[in-house]
């Protein structure tokens, strides 16, 4: 496995097999490598030729006050991770390299990046122009033909596809399942911030998700289905920053359950740690 830090220095080491007619695959990561990652790793090594994981803390999609300064960080790790999956390239740019002096150009996908995380007051629309623009950049310094998201974080696989679609990105965008601990909590980086005696708890958000999909199961009404979840969190002590029923593509509030995929999606902080968990039922 190789690790190259210029957009050069990848752009060489793909020359020969993209000349070869290989298939690139693409999978973009903050680093602190864990099993969701690993998943994606996997489904690239099945499908694709030459497997490109990258490795940026992408400044620009932490609100100021975020943990951007604190965000876990293990290059070494991460390379002995990568390695052991078979992937063949490493990518780890510095800030400056990705944003050089002068940068002045965002992507936005509007809409879609205004509602759940991207509201105002949460995150914001500023976190999903961060992963867009850096997403459009490694697409374009990469250019693979299959790039891997999570369905963990629905949302932003959502609005990654919808600009693929919209800017006519020459790749295909495929979105694996949520990758959990044996007690249902998503597998995330920032986990690590639970304590002992909040990681039980956090485990409530799966268990809401779960509640939703029993009574979806039994017919109920969407705000049946909301009530189900939130009954969960609040056993369990939790106010979420947001619990909501969406169209599964375009984010519209959903108002019944009986046609297109809905998205059942929700934020909590648990101490710490901002978690957030989905689920979607139907279609
Ligand atoms: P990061 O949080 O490192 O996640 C990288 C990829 O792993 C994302 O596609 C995410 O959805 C996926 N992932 C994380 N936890 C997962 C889990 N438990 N199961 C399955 N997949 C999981 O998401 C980002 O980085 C950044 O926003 C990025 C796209 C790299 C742009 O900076």
């Amino acid at each position: 496995m190789k690790t190259d830090r210029t957009r050069s220095a990848l752009r060489d080491s793909l020359r020969v097999p993209r000349r070869r007619g290989e298939e690139i695959g693409l999978v973009p990561t903050m680093g602190a490598l864990h099993e969701g990652h690993r998943s994606l790793i996997r489904a690239a090594r099945r499908s694709c030729d030459v497997v490109v994981v990258t490795l940026f803390v992408n400044p620009t999609q932490f609100r100021p006050g975020e943990d951007f300064e604190s965000y876990p960080h293990d290059e070494a790790r991460d390379a002995e991770l990568a390695e052991a999956e078979g992937v063949d390239l490493l990518f780890a740019p510095s800030p400056v390299e990705i944003y050089p002096q002068g940068f002045l150009t965002t992507v936005q996908v509007a809409g879609l990046t205004d509602v759940l995380c991207g509201a105002p007051g949460r995150r914001g629309a500023e976190h999903f122009r961060g992963v867009t623009t850096v997403v459009a950049k490694l697409l374009n310094i990469v250019q693979p033909d299959i790039a891997f998201f999570g369905q963990k974080d629905a949302q932003q696989a959502i609005v990654i596809r919808r600009m693929v679609r919209d800017l006519d990105f020459p790749v295909r965008i495929e979105v694996l399942p949520t990758v959990r601990e044996p007690d249902g909590l998503a597998i995330s980086s920032r986990n690590r911030y639970l304590t002992e005696d909040q990681r039980p708890r956090a485990t409530a958000l799966h268990r809401a998700l779960r509640a939703a999909e029993d009574a979806a199961a039994g017919g109920e009404s969407v705000d049946a289905v909301l009530a189900a979840a939130r009954a969960e969190l609040r056993d369990a002590g939790i106010d979420p920053e947001y619990l909501e029923a969406r169209d599964a593509e375009d984010l519209a509030p959903a108002h019944d359950l009986n046609g297109r995929p809905v998205l059942i999606a929700l934020a909590a902080c648990v101490g710490r740690a901002r978690l957030i968990d989905n689920t979607l039922i139907g279609g």
